[in-house]
């Protein structure tokens, strides 16, 4: 399935525009492309510092609602436009919803999140180990 990056980063962007980030100074604005909505998400802060959201847990929130569907491309940006890599929980909050395949944008080109989140846990381990 052909996925338009520049459809995804610009979404990215224009969700960076809506971010809360009057802590950090440093707004993130998140897209996702699932196959039949582009989703996002933008980092939203609060006062108790430790309480802030990621731009990409926002993202995941805002897809479940829009459409449900597997993820399959991801796009990250910080105010510049420049290309994010997510955080580490980001990464495991989005190998819930997309897996392994899921395509992350990278500087160099997109990437799996298999290879940013090597012989992750997930949902079929808890199901292994299950009492
Ligand atoms: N941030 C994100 O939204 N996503 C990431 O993957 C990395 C960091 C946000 C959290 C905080 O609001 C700000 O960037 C600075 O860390």
């Amino acid at each position: 399935m052909e996925i338009d990056w520049d459809e995804l980063r610009a979404a990215a962007y224009a969700a960076m525009g809506k971010a809360y980030a009057p802590y950090s100074r440093f707004p993130v604005g998140a897209a996702s492309w699932d196959g039949e909505a582009i989703s996002t998400g933008c980092n939203v802060e609060n006062a108790s510092y430790g309480l802030g959201l990621c731009a990409e847990c926002v993202l995941a929130g805002n897809q479940r609602i829009r459409s449900g569907a597997r993820l399959i491309a991801v796009s990250v940006c910080d105010s510049r436009g420049a290309i994010l890599l997510p955080c580490g929980r980001c990464r495991q909050v989005l190998y819930e919803f997309g897996g392994k395949e899921l395509l992350v944008d990278h500087p160099a080109g997109p990437v799996p999140l298999g290879e940013l989140l090597r012989d992750a846990f997930g949902p079929d381990d808890l199901a292994a180990g299950r009492t």
